[in-house]
């Protein structure tokens, strides 16, 4: 298993998290906070920035649509408690700071 770093996020007054150049966004679902690598699978174009329509996360880049539960499913898995959430990030990137940070409009 490789090296994770801790991070702690204060729902909703932070959002994402950046590490070094990447960004994780949270996204709530049925209740729970989901952190999701913001990296599009197309051309890294940036998830956050996207807008969710009828449950599909549109990529601002090239418009291409991803369905938001499978986002969720392969999100960062997380420890909420209260308006806390707790992640383990590669630590690969570093430090990973919680930020506000615009995100998708919904
Ligand atoms: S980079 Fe996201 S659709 Fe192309």
């Amino acid at each position: 298993m490789s090296a994770r770093i801790r991070v702690e996020l204060e729902w909703p007054r932070h959002n994402a998290v950046r590490a070094g150049d990447e960004t994780y966004f949270c996204l709530e679902r049925a209740g729970s906070v989901h952190l999701i690598h913001s990296r599009c699978p197309h051309r890294g174009g940036p998830l956050h920035l996207g807008e969710i329509e009828a449950e599909r996360l549109r990529c601002p880049w090239h418009g291409n649509t991803f369905r938001v539960d499978r986002l969720c499913d392969r999100a960062v898995p997380t420890i909420q408690r209260g308006s806390s959430v707790v992640a383990y990030l590669p630590a690969d990137f570093g430090e990973a700071v919680p930020v506000q940070q615009i995100v998708f409009a919904s």
